[in-house]
């Protein structure tokens, strides 16, 4: 506890100090851009669906308020999926997700055989 409170104060007066003589520290909060191993997607459609569609659809696809998803893509293109997400089907609203996100679950439910 001490240690932490000595090491915060040296710290900060070092950056005080560091900043009155040094001028320019522009580079303050520039953290380098985390990029999280690679893969390619920046969207999560897993994630998304559990967010947007798993209330209805259930958290395994096993279906709820709306029908079994487990199987979709033998039934659906991945188009078409992206279509009845945009649109809505039935009891279903349009629109829950849209663009980049739309086109991810779409193709992860197209998988879905
Ligand atoms: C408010 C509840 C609700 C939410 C939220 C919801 N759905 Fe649905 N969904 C339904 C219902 C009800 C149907 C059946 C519509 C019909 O054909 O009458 C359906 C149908 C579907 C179908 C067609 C299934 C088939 O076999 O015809 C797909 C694909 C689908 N939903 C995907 C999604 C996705 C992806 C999301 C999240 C972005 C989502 N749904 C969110 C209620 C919902």
């Amino acid at each position: 506890m001490k240690r932490k409170l000595f090491s915060f104060l040296l710290g900060s007066s070092l950056v005080f100090a560091l900043a009155a003589c040094g001028g320019g520290d522009d580079n303050a909060g520039e953290a380098p851009a985390s990029d999280n191993g690679g893969g390619e997607a920046t969207v999560n459609a897993e994630e998304i669906f559990q967010q947007n569609c798993a209330s209805c659809h259930g958290k395994d696809l096993s279906g709820g308020a709306g029908p079994d998803l487990t199987k979709v893509g033998s039934k659906y293109s991945q188009d078409e999926i992206a279509g009845i997400i945009e649109n809505g089907q039935g009891a279903m609203p349009g629109g829950i997700i849209k663009g980049e996100e739309k086109d991810a679950v779409a193709a992860w439910l197209a998988e879905k055989k």
